[in-house]
C-alpha cells in the first residue's frame, strides 16, 4: 500500500515531575518506579491543554513536511482527553493551523489511538480519496489520573505528537488492528456521566489491572508485529526499528525477546515522558526523525496497545 510519513512534530509541557517528586505525592520511590517501569520523569501540563499541544505538534509536523496547511485534506486527532466533545479537537486544530479544506474528526482508542488514526489515513489514501492527512495523538492524562493511586499515577504523562502522511510517495505499507471489548474492564475511565448513574458509581479516573494489561501486551504485540511484517513480504531482520507505545520498559524488553530481536532496535523515551497514551508513538517518532536516526528506505514497525482492550501495528518505509 502507498503512503509515506513526510513530516513529524511534537510538544510536551514545560513542567517536569521526576520520580522523587512523585514520592512526595504518593507512597512510592524512584527505585521502585525505575525498576518496574523504566520511567524517571514525566511532563505534566500547567497551562498546556490537549488542544494547545495538538496544535503545536501539528504546526511543527507541517513545517517539517514543508507542506501548506491548505493542502491538508483530513485531520485525525486521536485522544481520550479532549477538552470538548464538540467542537472536536481536530476541528480546533484545523482552525489554528488554517487547514480550511480538511475534513476533521477525533477518534479514541486509548493507547492504540495513534496507530488506528495512522491506519485510517493509509486506508483513505489507498482508496484514492485523499492525498495529505495530518494524524495527531494528544493527551492530557494528568486530568484523568487518580493522584492518590500509586499503582497508576506514577505511569502517566502529558504530551502530543503529529505526523503528515502523504500519497505522493510509494512505500510498502501494511496495517492491522484489533480490539477485545470482553477484556475492557482491565483498563477503564468513565467519560461523560450518565444521568442515571449515581455520582459515587461514576469512575472518572483511570483504573487499571496492571498485570492483566501487561500480560495482554506481551502476548498480542509480538503477534501483530509478526502479522504486519509477514503481510509486507518482509522478515523481522529487515526491520530497522520498532517504534512501540511507551508504557513500560519491561513490556518492550519482553516483546523484543519474544520476537528474538535485538533490544537496540527498540528505541525508548518513556524514561523522560512516562506513558502518554496515544501521543507516545508520534513523540518518539518525532524525536528519532529530528535526531536523523530514521534513514530513507528504512522499514519501520509501529505498534500500540491499551484500553479497549485494543492493539494495532503498521509497517512503513521511511
Ligand atoms: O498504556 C497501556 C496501559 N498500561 C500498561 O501498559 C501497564 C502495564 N502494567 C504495568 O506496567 C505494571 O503492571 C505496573 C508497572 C503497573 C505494576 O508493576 P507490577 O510489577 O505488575 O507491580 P504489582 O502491581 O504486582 O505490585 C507489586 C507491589 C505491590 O505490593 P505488594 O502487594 O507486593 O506488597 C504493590 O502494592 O508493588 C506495590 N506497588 C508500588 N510500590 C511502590 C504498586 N505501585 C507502587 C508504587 N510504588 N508506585
Amino acid at each position: 500500500m502507498i503512503g509515506k510519513i513526510i513530516g513529524t512534530g511534537s510538544c510536551v509541557p514545560a513542567r517536569v515531575i521526576d520520580n522523587n517528586e512523585m514520592a512526595t505525592i504518593v507512597e512510592t520511590s524512584d527505585e521502585w518506579i525505575k525498576e518496574r517501569t523504566g520511567i524517571r520523569s514525566r511532563c505534566i501540563s500547567e497551562s498546556e491543554t490537549t488542544t494547545s499541544m495538538a496544535v503545536e505538534a501539528a504546526k511543527k509536523a507541517l513545517e517539517d513536511a514543508k507542506i501548506n496547511a491548505k493542502d491538508i485534506d483530513m485531520i485525525i486527532v486521536s485522544t481520550l482527553t479532549a477538552n470538548s466533545a464538540m467542537p472536536t479537537t481536530a476541528a480546533l486544530v484545523q482552525k489554528e493551523i488554517g487547514a480550511t479544506k480538511a475534513c476533521c474528526f477525533d477518534l479514541n482508542s486509548a493507547c492504540s489511538g495513534f496507530i488506528f488514526g495512522y491506519n485510517t489515513a493509509i486506508a483513505y489514501i489507498n482508496a484514492g480519496i485523499y492525498n495529505n492527512i495530518l494524524v495527531v495523538g494528544s493527551e492530557c492524562l494528568s486530568n484523568i489520573v487518580d493522584w492518590t493511586d500509586r499503582r497508576s499515577c506514577i505511569l502517566f504523562g502529558d504530551g502530543a505528537g503529529a505526523a503528515v502522511v502523504s500519497s505522493k510517495y510509494g512505500g510498502n505499507n501494511q496495517v492491522a488492528g484489533y480490539s477485545d471489548g470482553a477484556k475492557g474492564s482491565a483498563l477503564t475511565c468513565a467519560g461523560i456521566k450518565d444521568k442515571n448513574v449515581d455520582a459515587s458509581e461514576h469512575h472518572q479516573f483511570i483504573e487499571m489491572d496492571g498485570q492483566e494489561v501487561f500480560k495482554f501486551a506481551v502476548r498480542r504485540v509480538p503477534e501483530i508485529i509478526n502479522e504486519v511484517v509477514s503481510k509486507a513480504g518482509l522478515e523481522l531482520k529487515d526491520v530497522a526499528m520498532y517504534v512501540l507505545h511507551q508504557a513500560n520498559y519491561r513490556i518492550i524488553e519482553s516483546v523484543a525477546k519474544r520476537l528474538g530481536e535485538d533490544i537496540e532496535k527498540f528505541p525508548t523515551n518513556m524514561q523522560k515522558y512516562g506513558n502518554t497514551s496515544s501521543a507516545s508513538i508520534p513523540i518518539l517518532l518525532d524525536e528519532l526523525n529530528r535526531a536523523g536516526k530514521l534513514k530513507c528506505g528504512d522499514k519501520i514497525v509501529m505498534a500500540g496497545f491499551g484500553g479497549g482492550l485494543s492493539w494495532g501495528a503498521a509497517v512503513l518505509e521511511w
